[in-house]
């Protein structure tokens, strides 16, 4: 973990927020390439969730909703964590995450005492733990400018909630019938105490979420086919598969709303960890939202007559998924010899997850080769993230765009003024090959196209 959280603030792709005032817990910026990589996930997430099907239509729904909305879905009762405080060094613990820790240590590697860090919490005499508390978790703030009056409503913690309210409106312009699903991708926010772990769990986090409508006795199949779905989108992304395991939840690991739940768990540096949950949500939201508004929520369905739909629910975090794509793609390379190591940094990204694609790379700064670089980096342009580099060595360039998982390094050179060809160096195989000038655009995005597999997986 310390190398890739290392490697992101090197690249600037993440770095800790605030930190000119020393940064804020569990709060990070995304710099260029951290929002380029992000972009790409989402992106592919829209394409799994709109692009490839039929059945399913977008949202964006509002992160401050009517206070009821939390009332109705049981998270101003419910969405708590139990927290432990401790009254010698100040630090906030969480219940359930010290049990774990004291039955597995290295389960939770960062839950330590903060006056001997080599403890957990509660095992030395100085230890004055207080009883579990409840601690909601969603954020309060007020709308109206009277300091301590207006109306108090929360950052939303989930954006489903957004989705389910909408349900009725969306039925409407849609014109759809169940099984179909509203996708959104959004910020939510949550007043997590983490044992730090970068950003896997954060105070403000993106979500992708969909809720998949169905008649009642369709749930238990559509549940089935989402689990697998879910699964097979990080595979098809270059997730390692033996990185990667489906994992039902246990009864007593159900949320409030959840009949069934099976979670997505990638193998984090951390260990393995949630990285997506689907969920059989039932007719819990849409039968709350109904009460809670009094205006029930059904549909009227020539067959099945009226009901209320159920939901199965995919809902994956989008930093957390690039976590994983990071984790995974993370790579060190001995280059060297005997006498003298050099170690290749690589980022093994899937292509279309690759912040920049292609990087263009004149080998001097002189004779019309910066010229004709900037001429091959128009034609690639329209079809791809591209970046233009004359500084420094070209071996150093080649290793920075290794660093950022550029996949293909474009080099101009003076055989390029002549014959208006140019040298392809592919960021896996080390391979490199000329391609025609006129041909690079094309061969390039199909390239982008192909099925991809990781090399650490193909070996
Ligand atoms: N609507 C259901 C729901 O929100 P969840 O399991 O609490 O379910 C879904 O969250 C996903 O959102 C998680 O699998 C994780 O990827 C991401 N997520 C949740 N809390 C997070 C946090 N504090 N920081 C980063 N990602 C988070």
């Amino acid at each position: 973990m310390d190398k890739i959280v290392a490697l992101c603030k090197r690249r600037g792709l993440i770095f800790p927020a605030s930190e000119i005032y020393g940064g804020i817990a569990n709060t990070y910026d995304y710099g260029h390439y951290g929002v380029l990589l992000k972009r790409n996930v989402v992106d592919a997430w829209w394409d799994a969730m709109l692009q490839e099907r039929d059945d399913v239509v977008a949202l964006d729904s509002a992160i401050i909703q009517h206070p009821k909305t939390w009332e109705s879905s049981g998270h101003l009762a419910g969405f708590t964590d139990p927290l432990v405080d401790c009254k010698t060094c100040k630090k906030r613990f969480r219940a359930d995450h010290l049990a774990e820790a004291r039955e597995n240590p290295d389960s939770q590697p960062e839950i330590r005492c903060g006056r001997k860090p080599s403890q957990l919490p509660g095992d030395t005499p100085d230890c004055d733990l207080t009883e579990p508390r409840e601690f909601n978790l969603m954020f309060e703030t007020a709308i109206g400018p009277v300091q301590g009056g207006g109306t108090r409503v929360f950052l939303r913690p989930e954006t489903a909630q957004g989705i389910f309210l909408d349900f009725k409106t969306v039925l409407t312009f849609a014109r759809r019938r169940p099984p179909f699903g509203i996708a959104q991708v959004g910020k939510s926010f949550r007043n997590e105490i983490t044992p730090g772990n970068f950003i896997f769990r954060t105070l403000e986090f993106e979500q992708m979420e969909m809720e998949f409508f169905v008649p009642p006795d369709q749930a238990a199949d559509w549940y089935e086919h989402w689990k697998q779905a879910r699964f097979d989108w990080y595979v098809k992304l270059g997730l390692r598969p033996d990185h990667l395991r489906l994992r039902d939840h246990d009864e007593d690991e159900l949320s409030h709303y959840s009949s069934g739940t099976a979670d997505v768990e990638y193998l984090f540096p951390i260990g393995w960890s949630e990285l997506e949950g689907i969920a059989n949500r039932g007719n819990f939201d849409l039968t709350a939202h109904g009460n809670g508004s009094g205006k029930a929520i059904e549909v009227v369905d020539p067959e099945l007559g009226r009901y209320v739909p159920h939901v199965i629910e995919p809902a994956a975090g989008v930093g957390r998924s690039m976590l994983a794509f990071l984790a995974d793609a993370y790579d060190e390379e001995e280059l060297g010899t005997a006498e003298k190591s050099d170690i290749r940094t690589v980022l093994r990204l899937h292509p279309k997850l690759a912040p920049v694609k292609a990087a263009i790379l004149p080998l001097v700064k002189k004779d019309g080769q910066p010229e004709l670089a900037a001429e091959v980096q128009s034609l690639l342009k329209a079809r791809m993230q591209t970046e233009y580099d004359e500084g420094g060595s070209i071996g150093k360039r080649y290793r920075r765009q290794d660093e950022i998982g550029t996949p293909w390094c474009i080099t101009i050179d003076h055989e390029s003024l002549e014959d208006r060809t140019v040298t392809v160096r592919d960021r896996d195989s080390l391979q490199q090959e000329r391609i025609p000038i006129d041909q690079l655009a094309d061969e390039l995005s199909l390239r982008l196209a192909r099925p991809w597999v990781s090399p650490k997986v193909a070996g």
